[in-house]
């Protein structure tokens, strides 16, 4: 294993401490000037003055970040459905699409039609964007099977995707993504919980379970069926909450203990306390709401304000949100949901671990957390949503190993 220092960096930001961050505390973070970080054996050594080390960074002018946390996508998908978007501009909406078997059926028919290197070659391309966005750690899921055996196939795609990619990979099952054509809710939950989960947890295909609770896929009864079964199976809960509307999502998802609520578009003020008095973190995803031009946004000010546990994610797929970066996903956070830049900035990295329930040794720059970080081409993250098309970033360590240099940055490294 090599040791990496990064030296000279403007700022350096490793949200010191332990837990994940609420209300204040995501902005009065301490950040480190004129300061340089070392990283040996695979994780953090320390922020200080620069030590020798086989590979040199010149951080100069730069800020250096945990690396981003994505505690959202539905990767491994194939083919994008960039003709629904159309429609969508021309006036079609989600819900109606996804009626007439476009929507999640549409991919899960190009996953049955694809071959497993194929989708898996589709999904690490966007793996690899990811990585040189500054992501260091994301989710993968399923929801595009609709039958026990494509749900396993598709959780066996995402396990060959986290050995072929260098980042951290948490695994999740959505089979309650859309209810199966010829099946009623009731029974394709009835054969998740009783088939679909044991088989998941016991071979380790996934640490969580999720749930699209909507009128056009599941009802809170089958959240509650789902979370009974994950529970007994050691499988942390999370929720698709009141994205398109107020499904009392939120609120459950709270009171149930769940680990996530996503989405929370529609999420009502009443249960922004439930939320607030809650370990459940509240993943918010603006690229979805960005690309379906929502004008209901997530109550964001009063979810920091009132104490909830905040993440920010991509939502990656190729319906909602065909969206692959972090720092995008930042600006739009801080242009459209109004938070500020370091608040979104804790919301991607120490949030989001936890989100993903990873969030002790991952998402900080502490001494002996893995050695994830980004380097970015500005000296202030205040600076982040101010060009949203630009990716700021030159360089990512992954892992301990610098896993991504920028063509116009690497005349920063030696070695
Ligand atoms: O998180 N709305 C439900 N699930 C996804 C979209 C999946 C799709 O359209 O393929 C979401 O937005
Ligand atoms: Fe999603």
């Amino acid at each position: 294993m090599t040791s990496i220092v990064v030296r000279d960096a403007s700022a350096i930001i490793p949200f010191a401490g332990s837990g994940p961050l609420r209300a204040a505390e995501m902005s009065s973070t301490e950040i480190v000037e004129h300061s340089s970080l070392l990283i040996a054996d695979g994780r953090v050594a320390g922020i200080g003055a620069p030590e020798v080390a086989d590979v040199e960074f010149d951080a100069t002018g730069c800020t250096v970040i945990p690396g981003f946390v994505d505690p959202h996508t539905h990767l491994p998908f194939v083919g994008w459905r960039g003709d629904e978007d159309a429609a969508r501009l021309a006036g079609r909406h989600y819900r109606d699409l996804h009626r007439e078997e476009g929507g999640i059926y549409r991919s899960a028919r190009l996953l049955g039609d694809a071959q497993d290197d194929e989708v898996l070659a589709f999904s690490a391309t966007l793996a690899a964007g990811m990585l040189a966005a500054g992501t260091t750690t994301f989710e993968t899921k399923s929801g595009y099977g609709l039958s026990i055996a494509s749900e396993l196939r598709q959780l066996r795609i995402a396990a060959r995707l986290t050995a072929l990619v260098p980042q951290t990979v948490v695994s999740t099952c959505l089979a309650a993504h859309a209810v199966p054509k010829g099946k009623s809710e009731g029974e394709w939950i009835g054969e998740v919980a009783q088939e679909l989960l044991p088989v998941t947890a016991a071979e380790g295909l996934a640490s969580a379970c999720d749930i699209y609770v909507e009128s056009i896929a599941f009802a809170l009864d089958h959240a509650a069926r789902l979370s009974e079964t994950a529970r007994s199976l050691g499988l942390r809960m999370r929720m698709h909450a009141d994205q398109l509307e107020d499904s009392q999502a939120g609120a459950f998802a709270a009171r149930w203990g769940f680990a996530t609520a996503d989405h929370l578009n529609h999420t009502s003020l009443e249960a922004v306390e439930d939320l607030a008095a809650a370990d459940t973190v509240a993943v918010l995803l603006p690229g979805a709401t960005f690309t379906l031009r929502q004008n209901k946004k997530p109550l964001a000010r009063n979810l920091i304000e009132s104490e909830a546990i905040v993440a920010l994610g991509t939502d990656l797929n190729p319906g909602t949100s065909p969206i692959h970066s972090m720092p995008f996903v930042i600006a739009l956070a801080c242009r459209i949901y109004g938070l500020r830049p370091i608040e979104a900035l804790a919301a991607s990295t120490v949030n989001a671990a936890y989100a993903l329930g990873v969030g002790d040794g991952i998402g900080r720059l502490a001494p002996g957390g893995r050695g994830d970080a980004a380097i970015l081409d500005m000296k202030s993250f205040d600076e982040i949503a101010y060009r949203p098309d630009h990716n700021p970033v030159l360089a990512v360590l992954c892992g301990g190993e610098l896993a991504h240099v920028a063509p116009d940055a690497r005349h920063r490294v030696a070695s």
